[in-house]
């Protein structure tokens, strides 16, 4: 059994909710998760208390939550010592068009730049479109979005682009990863 952290950055809520289901997926192979969200991450966590991390993280305007950029600055030596992983939301991501998908990938290469995190393994995921959430400007303007790139523009209901099965072979992938992954209970 390993120990995982799983921490998450999350504005509309789509994030948090992927993360859980991270937690949950290591937990039904045997694991034991803890799912920590960035932006009030507990003051005393030790990093030396995990064999794997996963971080999940959404994209807004074209970057990923500041607070989660400076959880990983934070712990990054850690991080760069145990298996890692690195997973990123966003609704460029759900669109099958070749320049979305570069984009996305723009997106982590972004992130990882500035963390100077390097992650044992990456996975992009499509976010959702929650417009019961959004006021009126904002829904407007991301339904002028969803509409550019072929994405529901339905506003009487919220939709989700999250490849649910992709993401569960990922986090089983890892998994097995970190098990494989001798133990460094105390780099970083
Ligand atoms: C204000 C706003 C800005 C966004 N900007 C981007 C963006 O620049 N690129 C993108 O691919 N998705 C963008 N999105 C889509 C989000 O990444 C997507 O809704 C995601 O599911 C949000 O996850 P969260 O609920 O965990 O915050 C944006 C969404 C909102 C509401």
């Amino acid at each position: 059994m390993s120990r995982v952290l799983v921490c998450y950055g999350s504005s509309e809520g789509h994030t948090a909710m992927i993360a859980r289901r991270i937690g949950d997926i290591l937990a039904d192979i045997g694991h034991d998760p803890l799912v920590i969200s960035t932006k009030h991450p507990p003051p005393d966590i030790d990093l030396r208390r995990y064999d794997g991390v996963m971080v999940a993280a959404s994209v807004h305007r074209g970057r990923h939550q500041q607070h989660t950029v400076s959880f990983v600055r934070r712990h990054v030596d850690r991080f760069n010592a145990i298996p890692s992983a690195f997973v990123s939301v966003s609704l460029t991501a759900a669109v099958d068009r070749h320049d979305s998908q570069h984009t996305a990938d723009e997106y982590v290469q972004t992130f990882l730049t500035e963390t100077g995190w390097e992650p044992t393994r990456t996975h992009i995921v499509g976010g959702a479109l929650k417009y019961r959430q959004y006021g009126r400007l904002l829904g407007f303007i991301m339904r002028r979005l969803a509409s550019s790139v072929g994405l529901s523009t339905d506003t009487s209901r919220d939709h989700e682009y999250t490849d649910w099965t992709a993401l569960e072979a990922f986090t089983r992938e890892f998994a097995g990863f970190i098990e494989q992954e001798p133990t460094s209970p105390s780099s970083g």
